[in-house]
């Protein structure tokens, strides 16, 4: 009983390798698109922006990064039970969002190639910066007795298709909120280094600053295709986008506040300030941005996640299903209710701030 305590179970589809998360909505995606589409696109109106982001990805600052050093050398049985589990999935997560942005740039390297060089060329060395993250991530997981497969994660996993520009918003705000989520569990273990039980966290500075280049690699594809920017459609998408990618992180990360207190962080709070980040820095691109300080904006989506956790709690339960669906229903209806409102809150036009600043 102690045992199964401090060790918890995982399924596994052989010794030591785990079986990935089943998936949910809320679950890291894979994505696939319209390469011909991709190939064919012409990005002459900002071709000096997306060669200067190939220049910084050619120069490869993170090329000695991720390299295991002696500080992973020791037991991490110290890590146990319930925050072992946690430590686990975020690790799995993770390796997962990671992993999945190395198929979509990989892929996308591979069939834009002679079509498209700079584009090509810069999809190719992405995929080596997600190759990079999503290989130390799965190090670290054998820290913890377990690994992902990858390549039977690349065969047994549903691919969702987005057409090009979808694949810019989610990509691009993915990348962004990426980099708010590493700098800011970096910045925080910095001032407490008291909490960091384990140190992947310290390579999260460089880390953080790949992502950043991604994100400002599909800041610059928008531009280069100020169509998908800059009208009523756009609008309307880009809310969108905003808000899935917010309340999807809001909605999981609220579900495992544990794993943030072990690192001394309340995840509200963290996630308050990683949406504010991602929000205003989506701005400098996107043609509005959410009103994230509205007073009502965090208080719906405390009650989304509120009946998420309830939904957790049904399916935990040992019910048959169709009375796990049953009981699902209003919290499903809660949680759309509220997504649906804060869709149609007033957003705030970024076009119109940026002209004022200027
Ligand atoms: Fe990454
Ligand atoms: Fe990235």
């Amino acid at each position: 009983m102690v045992d199964s305590l401090k060790k918890p179970e995982f399924q596994e589809i052989r010794p030591g390798v785990k079986s990935p998360a089943k998936d949910t909505i809320l679950t890291p995606r894979f994505y696939t698109t319209d390469f011909d589409e991709m190939a064919a696109m012409d990005i002459s109106v900002n071709e000096d922006e997306l060669l200067a982001i190939l220049e910084e990805f050619r120069a490869d600052y993170n090329r000695h990064h991720f390299v295991r050093s002696d500080v992973f050398d020791k037991s991490w049985d110290s890590i146990s039970g319930e925050t072992r589990q946690m430590f686990v999935e975020f690790l799995e997560r993770s390796c997962t969002a990671e992993f999945s942005g190395f198929l979509l740039y990989k892929e996308l390297g591979r069939r834009l190639k002679g079509k498209n060089p700079v584009l090509a060329e810069c999809f190719e060395l992405m995929s080596r910066d997600e190759a990079r993250h999503a290989g130390f991530l799965n190090k670290a997981m054998s820290d913890f007795n377990l690994q992902l497969d990858l390549g039977f994660l690349t065969k047994s996993k549903d691919y969702t298709f987005f057409k090009p520009k979808f694949i810019f918003y989610a990509t691009y705000l993915s990348e962004k909120i990426g980099y708010w989520r590493y700098i800011t569990i970096f910045r925080h273990l910095e001032s407490h280094p008291e909490n960091e039980i384990y140190p992947i966290f310290r390579f999260f500075e460089n880390w953080c600053q790949d992502e950043n280049r991604h994100g400002d690699f599909f800041s610059a594809l928008m531009k280069a295709q100020p169509e998908i920017l800059n009208d009523w459609k756009a609008k309307l998408w880009c809310r969108f986008f905003l808000l899935s990618v917010f309340a999807t992180m809001y909605l999981n990360d609220l579900q495992r506040s544990g794993f943030y207190a072990s690192l001394g962080l309340n995840a509200r709070d963290y996630d308050i300030e990683v949406i504010e980040k991602t929000n205003e820095t989506a701005g400098r691109v996107f043609p509005v941005t959410l009103n994230v300080n509205h007073p009502s904006f965090f208080k719906r989506l405390d009650v989304a996640a509120a009946a998420n956790d309830k939904l957790a709690k049904v399916s935990a339960s040992n019910q048959p299903k169709p009375v796990q669906l049953l009981q699902k229903l209003p919290h499903i209806a809660t949680i759309g209710w509220q997504l649906v409102q804060l869709y149609f809150l007033k957003p705030i036009d970024t076009i119109a701030v940026r002209g004022q600043v200027r």
